[in-house]
């Protein structure tokens, strides 16, 4: 698709085609493609002034905002806020600033994790080998660990049974055998896994991951990059767990496409001197104007609650539609961040990604613009303004194309 323009939740493209989007430009636009508020934002800011480096100066849009997030983020009271212009660069700042505040070395990371393709980040990264290949060595000092992804767990326990051993595994397998945990400054992971397959752990999983890392003084850095910003029917998706990381990165749907990222911390914890990390154009004015907007009109606009309302209904709907596929596997979200996950046959549950190729390029001719993550899951992840209509309309489509090539295979 060659893009000419994009509305709320329909893109266009340059021959005059029309698509429902479903993935958001890889969820980034959570209040709809182009949302009058947003553009009057930037149109506004950029007659004022379009950059005085927030590395030397302050202007108020960007210490708004940092207020802002500060009083969204879930850990505590006081917090202080790093902005750069990604979401690789916002772990990057977190990586930094652990080492920085704990002088500390290693990190733990998870499989199916994706963090960004810096070099920093993409030492955490590992959803797939292509994403690393032929960039070694990365950063020292990361060890990953399997993530809790119960559909396909990797010690072929089945919850709640297993009684969470992914993470005693860590404990007795990794800390306590080969990386000191003295030596460990944080565990970097994702609330719900993006690139990964929109893989979510279950209820007990985070509580017991704090209650470790707590257990060691191991700090964690919660990577809502892609869960953040409403995404999952709350501000951020670690607020489904209830527990409080200690570093908090945002970035895509802060500023619904203009390149912000933020990385918020425990004001304990973000104790660097001035000097220690800065970036030209982090903070950047137009960017703030932006994600103010983008703020205001999540609130206004009720778009945790149309998510949590929408996310519900197609989550009830896609697992029915389980029932009737031979190829879904497993349908899993909250909110409005849901993956269908497609399989050969329910039995071997062996991932099928040409299929899952040809659902989305079907899906793509018949109007809707869906995108697949993990090796074989469907990416549902649509502006959370959608209305029912069309995101029934969107799951038709999506859901007649997974029929017709089951068939034909
Ligand atoms: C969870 C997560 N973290 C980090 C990143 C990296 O963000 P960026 O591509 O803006 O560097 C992504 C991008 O997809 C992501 O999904």
């Amino acid at each position: 698709m060659v893009v000419d323009s994009a509305k709320d939740c329909v893109v266009r493209d340059v021959d005059g085609n029309e698509y429902i989007d479903l993935n958001s430009g890889v969820a980034c636009v959570n209040v709809g493609h182009c949302h009058p508020k947003v553009v009057a934002a930037i149109k506004n800011q950029s007659e004022r002034f379009l950059h005085y480096s927030n590395t030397d100066f302050y202007y108020p849009e960007v210490i708004d905002l940092a207020e802002k997030l500060s009083a969204l983020a879930p850990m505590g009271s006081e917090k202080k806020v790093y902005f750069g212009n990604s979401g690789t660069e916002a772990i990057e700042a977190a990586i930094k600033l652990a080492k920085w505040h704990t002088r500390k070395q290693l990190f733990i990371a998870f499989t199916g994790g994706f963090h960004g393709r810096t070099l920093g980040s993409l030492s955490f990264t590992a959803s797939k080998p292509t994403q690393r290949a032929h960039f070694h060595p990365l950063m020292p000092g990361v060890t990953h660990v399997p993530y809790a992804y119960c559909y396909r767990c990797p010690f072929k326990q089945t919850y709640p049974e297993c009684s969470l051993y992914c993470v005693d595994y860590i404990d007795e397998q990794v800390l306590q055998k080969y990386v000191p945990p003295e030596d460990v400054a944080a565990m970097l992971f994702e609330s719900i896994q993006g690139e990964g397959g929109y893989v979510v752990p279950p209820p007990e999983y985070f509580p017991k991951l704090k209650k470790l890392a707590d257990k060691y003084g191991i700090l964690l850095i919660d990577d809502e990059v892609q869960a953040g910003m409403g995404r999952t029917g709350k501000w951020f998706g670690i607020e489904h767990w209830g527990i409080e990381p200690d570093i908090l990165c945002t970035s895509k749907a802060l500023a619904s496409g203009l390149p912000i990222g933020a990385t918020i911390a425990k004001a304990k914890i973000m104790d660097w001197t001035g000097g220690s990390h800065a970036s030209t154009f982090g903070g950047n004015p137009v960017a703030c104007a932006a994600a103010l907007a983008v703020l205001d009109i999540i609130k206004v606009e009720g778009l945790l609650e149309n998510a949590n309302k929408q996310g519900t209904y197609a989550l009830k709907r896609l697992t029915e539609f389980k029932e009737r596929s031979a190829i879904v596997g497993d349908v899993r979200g909250k909110g409005l961040m849901l993956g269908v996950e497609l399989v050969e046959d329910k039995e071997t549950k062996n991932p099928a990604p040409q299929k899952a190729h040809e659902v989305i390029q079907r899906s793509w001719k018949r109007g809707v613009a869906v995108i697949t993550c993990g090796v074989s899951t469907l990416r549902i992840a649509p502006p959370l303004t959608i209305s029912r209509e069309t995101l029934a309309t969107a799951l038709d489509i999506m859901e007649d194309t997974v029929l017709e090539v089951e068939k034909e295979a």
